[in-house]
């Protein structure tokens, strides 16, 4: 069960955001700020607390607070983001975090970490190797992560931003997939459900308790999540998705 959650505010220069997606557009600022309440609402309605961040002009990614902090049951890893824009957004968060956990660790350089590149299976964490997690960053949260009693092991990946760019963990096994993660070998045994190229976007899911939070306007991914058992809500995410950012990215959840 997760009982909280935190938020940051975007930014007004979030339209200077990165992205790999420029013929979507620009985000516009007041409809994201309208989609990001909508989201605060959605994940109150799962029951959880959200502390909601102020913006901060100078990181127009920050709303993507996923990738600042991995946060486990037993402690709480800030992390080193691998975007260079991206780098100091982590500042802010140690002292949020201090409210909720008393044991708080750091990547620390030459190790760079994104929260979106780690996927949660119980005590077991998936560390993807992307453009933004290098290898001194996973093995320094898998080093972690056995101090506290708990495993990580890395994913090798080639395509995607994010680990979780096509890859959520919905419990009771059941794992979205999609793109180079559809067929490898690590998640086999999983019970998979694959999401098809043209939804690719919806791999990026999030299992608040007892509700999976879905992007709306993808249709056959909520009808496949449906037909496991799970109850959907669905969120419009159009302006963050012109930033490759997904429902997970949006917070973090303990
Ligand atoms: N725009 C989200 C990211 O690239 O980190």
């Amino acid at each position: 069960m997760f009982t909280q959650t935190i938020v940051r505010t975007p930014s007004r220069t979030l339209a200077e955001g990165i992205t790999s997606a420029p013929d979507l557009g620009k985000p516009d600022y007041e409809k994201a700020l309208v989609q990001h309440n909508a989201y605060i609402d959605t994940l109150k309605a799962c029951g959880v607390a959200v502390e909601v961040l102020a913006a901060d002009e100078r990181y127009p990614d920050a709303c993507f607070v996923e990738d600042v902090a991995v946060c486990t049951p037993a402690f709480a890893m800030v992390t080193s983001p691998g975007a260079p824009t991206r780098m100091g957004e982590e500042e802010v968060i140690t002292g949020v975090l201090k409210k909720y956990y008393n044991a708080i660790e750091h990547i620390q350089a030459p190790g760079t970490l994104e929260g979106g590149d780690v996927m949660m299976v119980g005590h077991h964490y998936y560390i993807g190797l992307s453009e933004r997690t290098n290898r001194a960053g996973a093995d320094q949260l898998i080093a972690a992560l056995v101090k506290y009693g708990m495993t990580g092991s890395v994913v090798e990946m080639n395509e995607m931003l994010h680990l979780k760019t096509g890859l959520a963990y919905l419990e009771d096994n059941i794992l979205l997939v999609a793109g180079e993660f559809t067929d490898k070998a690590e998640f086999k045994d999983f019970r998979r459900i694959e999401i098809p190229e043209a939804e690719g976007y919806a791999a990026n899911c999030i299992r608040v308790n007892d509700h999976v939070i879905v992007p709306e306007g993808y249709p056959e991914t909520r009808a496949k999540i449906e037909a496991a058992g799970l109850n959907v809500l669905t969120c419009d995410t159009s302006e963050f998705k012109k930033l490759d950012g997904g429902l997970s990215c949006l917070s973090l959840r303990f």
